[in-house]
């Protein structure tokens, strides 16, 4: 039993060494050397045929896309805009007399702006030259550090939290902070000075609204602050943001405002992406 178990395993063995090499037949593996060279010639001409395919393919698309002008540019370069307090319908409905409805606004303002006080700005951040990029090559070691610049809390004046710790919601004067989101690489304004509007979104509402002051002034945003690195390399970056306060609000009363973008290179009228380079907010101030 044990022996014909032997034997049987040595010959399964000679078998597979008649398989791969069979020298009667001149067979390798099961197949003559020429029936090995059409199957190879075969795939040969299988994968030239789809490498042909693919690359007529890409031609054609090529053939469809302007050199100078990125099919899908704008959809990496327009920031989107955001407001804090941000609330899911960006709604910032208060009444004066009930202090716990505007509380929570007062908060989420100092949350975000702790990151701006200007002592943790100078501790972590350098003063950099205003109206310039603050362009910093890798110089051969990749993803070298990159140092942000200051942006400090006190900046934004009546709207920084620090004299009125209420942000003017306590008397009805509030303010609204707009920041545009990070996109990477990006060189927002294209070399020229650039500043964020906001005004009633219907003119004739516009009376209504009453006046509105910026900060810092005129809304600007200083190029130096561009462009932003990304999370892993420029660690300590603090975008730069606007404050809009509205001086002379009429209560009771829905106003719905547009902030935008002005800057070179920036659409703020994109029909499908209503938070390209603008947002629109509701504010609503009720007293008795
Ligand atoms: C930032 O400044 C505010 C107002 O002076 C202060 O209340 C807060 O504790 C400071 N936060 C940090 C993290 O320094
Ligand atoms: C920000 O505030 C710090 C501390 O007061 C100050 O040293 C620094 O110069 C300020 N930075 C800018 C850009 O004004
Ligand atoms: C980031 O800020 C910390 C202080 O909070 C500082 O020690 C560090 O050098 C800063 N990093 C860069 C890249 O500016
Ligand atoms: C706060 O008030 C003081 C005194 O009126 C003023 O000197 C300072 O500039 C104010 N700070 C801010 C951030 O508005
Ligand atoms: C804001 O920017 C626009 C476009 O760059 C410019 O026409 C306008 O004068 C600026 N407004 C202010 C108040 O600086
Ligand atoms: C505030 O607005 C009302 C009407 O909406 C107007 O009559 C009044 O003059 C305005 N006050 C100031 C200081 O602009
Ligand atoms: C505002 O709050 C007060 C106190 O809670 C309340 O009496 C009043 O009716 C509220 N006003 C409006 C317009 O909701």
């Amino acid at each position: 039993m044990n022996k014909k178990e032997k034997k049987s395993c040595g010959q399964v063995v000679q078998e597979w060494k008649e398989f791969v090499w069979n020298p009667r037949t001149h067979q390798f593996m099961g197949r003559t050397g020429s029936s090995w060279a059409l199957i190879l010639l075969f795939y040969l001409v299988f994968y030239g045929f789809l490498t042909a395919l693919f690359s007529l393919t890409m031609w054609v698309l090529l053939q469809t896309v302007d050199p100078f002008i990125p099919k899908y540019q704008d959809r990496l370069s327009i920031p989107g805009m955001m407001i804090r307090p941000k609330t899911e319908a960006l709604d910032i409905t208060y009444n004066l007399t009930d202090t716990e409805s505007w509380d929570n606004y007062v908060k989420m303002l100092n949350n975000f702006l702790e990151a701006y006080n200007d002592s943790r700005q100078a501790a972590m951040n350098k003063v950099c030259l205003p109206g310039h990029y603050n362009e910093q090559p890798d110089n051969g070691v990749l993803n070298y550090p990159k140092r942000a610049c200051q942006f400090n809390r006190t900046v934004l004046r009546d709207c920084s939290g620090l004299n009125d710790t209420t942000y003017g919601y306590q008397e009805g004067r509030p303010c609204i902070l707009v920041k545009m989101n990070r996109v990477i690489n990006f060189y927002a304004g294209a070399n020229q000075p650039m500043n964020i509007s906001c005004m009633a979104k219907k003119e004739e509402d516009a009376q209504k609204l009453g006046e509105i002051v910026m900060f810092p002034a005129n809304g600007n945003i200083d190029l130096m602050y561009f462009p932003y690195y990304g999370k892993k390399v420029h660690v300590n970056y603090t975008q730069p943001v606007v404050a809009v306060k509205f001086l002379n609000l009429t209560f009771n009363y829905d106003h719905h405002v547009e902030c935008k973008m002005n800057a070179a290179n920036i659409v703020a009228n994109d029909e499908r992406d209503k938070f390209a380079g603008r947002v629109a907010f509701k504010i609503r101030v009720d007293k008795d």
